[in-house]
């Protein structure tokens, strides 16, 4: 099946067909030649997500093992369930692959720092596509240039409302753990997952630097019948001194876009979805690759594949400040609160049923204002979480604290 003959482009084999996969056919059709690069072969256990790939010529396998073996590739970008994120990159990288490797990069502090071990010669570029965003450029160069003065606050947050058909689409959505793996699947984690390493990326002391937490509190909570949390809320302080704060949800029917807020000495700008705003009049740096978020993350990826070495991709190591926060939320939280019936209500789209919380979106608007925790408002529902100094963790067990308080 295989031809070994060496071919001028780059050869790619796609891990996880369906989903966000689907994108990255797509990211690689819009760059066309530019990305000297083609998906030669894909692999999912679910025959029929690589039948449409076939009309492309991508060769299909039923597993990552199947299409390694049967392929001479030179990269792999993996697109499939979290919780398998940690084994698949391993093994690529054991067979000398580079990996573009989806966010969140993995669940655990430990399975990142053996990663990233693993990695010492930079083959994995995490797919933290907004960071090299037009928006997100721009709020690192105003930062840089010391427009707002010396940087008092990272803020940011989002709802993103999901419906069941969202958490029954694949076995490991809203799930802690799954068959014995780490999935730790929520919108801080997943879906919103963007916001906090964006907040890392602009907190960072640098051009291409990000920060790291230290002392953090959080909460976690769940609206829907899930066993992982849908709604969380973090604050704490950045290596370089600066308080952040993050809050999301899926438990709600109102949308909030993704928000950044940069507070300093001499004022702030924030982002909401793509518009930024600033208390000063800001000459905008106009610093744009031109291409769409994900296509533009791919090609720099591929660039230094081919030895640019001075285009930034996110490696493995600067996810660490979001692994910090994440794994220490859990830990700050304790547990995961459920959201008792009566502060909650159902709404439908579609027909697809939602848990809605009456009032988190105000709560999300209020911390990214102010920086409380839910719980600091009043909230009936709210739980606070104890103070956790996430730069000391090396370790987390998320089966050991679900065991000690089981999804009830
Ligand atoms: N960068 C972004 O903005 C963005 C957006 C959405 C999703 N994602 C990420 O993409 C990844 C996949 O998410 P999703 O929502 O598409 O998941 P999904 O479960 O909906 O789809 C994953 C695909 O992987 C396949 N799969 C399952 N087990 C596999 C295995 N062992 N080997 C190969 N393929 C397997 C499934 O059949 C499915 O086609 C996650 O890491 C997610 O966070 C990133």
């Amino acid at each position: 099946m295989q031809n070994a003959k060496p071919m001028s482009f780059l050869r790619l084999g796609l891990v996880g067909a369906g989903g966000y996969g689907k994108r990255h056919i797509a990211a690689l059709d819009a760059l066309g030649g530019r990305s000297n690069a083609r998906i030669v072969a894909a692999a999912d256990p679910f025959s029929e997500k690589l039948l449409q790939l076939e009309e492309k010529g991508i060769r299909g396998y039923a597993s990552m093992e199947q299409m390694l073996d049967g392929e001479k590739l030179d990269a792999v970008i993996v697109a499939a369930p979290i919780p398998r994120h940690f084994s698949m990159t391993k093994l690529a990288l054991h067979r000398g692959l580079h990996v573009y490797l989806e966010k969140p990069p993995v669940p655990l502090i430990q399975q990142l720092d053996e990663l990233i071990a693993l990695d010492g010669e930079e083959r994995v570029c995490v797919g933290f596509q907004l960071v090299h965003s037009k928006p997100v450029q721009q709020l690192k160069q105003i930062i840089a240039k010391g427009k707002l003065g010396k940087l008092v606050s990272i803020r940011g947050g989002g709802s993103a409302p999901r419906q069941r058909a969202y958490y029954t689409r694949a076995t490991w959505a809203g799930r802690v753990t799954l068959h014995g793996e780490p999935v730790f699947d929520g919108p801080m984690t997943n879906a919103l997952a963007h916001v906090l390493q964006n907040i890392m990326y602009l907190g960072g002391a640098g051009e291409n630097a990000y920060a790291s937490p230290r002392e953090i509190r959080a909460e976690l909570y769940r609206g829907a019948e899930i066993e992982s949390y849908d709604s969380s809320c973090v604050k704490g302080f950045l290596d370089s001194g600066i308080s952040f704060f993050f809050a999301a949800t899926h438990a709600s029917k109102e949308i909030i876009p993704h928000t950044l807020e940069i507070r300093g000495t001499r004022g702030w700008a924030r982002l909401e979805g793509e518009t930024i705003s600033s208390s000063l009049p800001l000459d905008l740096p106009a610093k744009d690759s031109g291409e769409l978020p994900l296509p533009g993350n791919v090609l720099n990826f591929l660039r230094n594949l081919q030895g640019e070495t001075d285009i930034p991709c996110v490696r493995l190591a600067d996810t660490r400040g979001f692994t910090l926060t994440t794994n220490g939320a859990w830990v700050s939280s304790g547990k995961i609160h459920s959201i008792a019936p009566k502060y909650k209500n159902s709404y439908t789209v579609n027909d697809d049923p939602g848990v809605n919380v009456p009032g988190i979106v105000s709560l999300i608007h209020r911390g990214i204002e102010s920086g409380m925790l839910f719980s600091e408002t009043g909230t009936p529902w709210a739980v606070p979480g104890d103070t956790c100094d996430a730069s000391t963790l090396y370790s987390l067990n998320l089966e050991e604290t679900l065991n000690a308080a089981p999804f009830a």
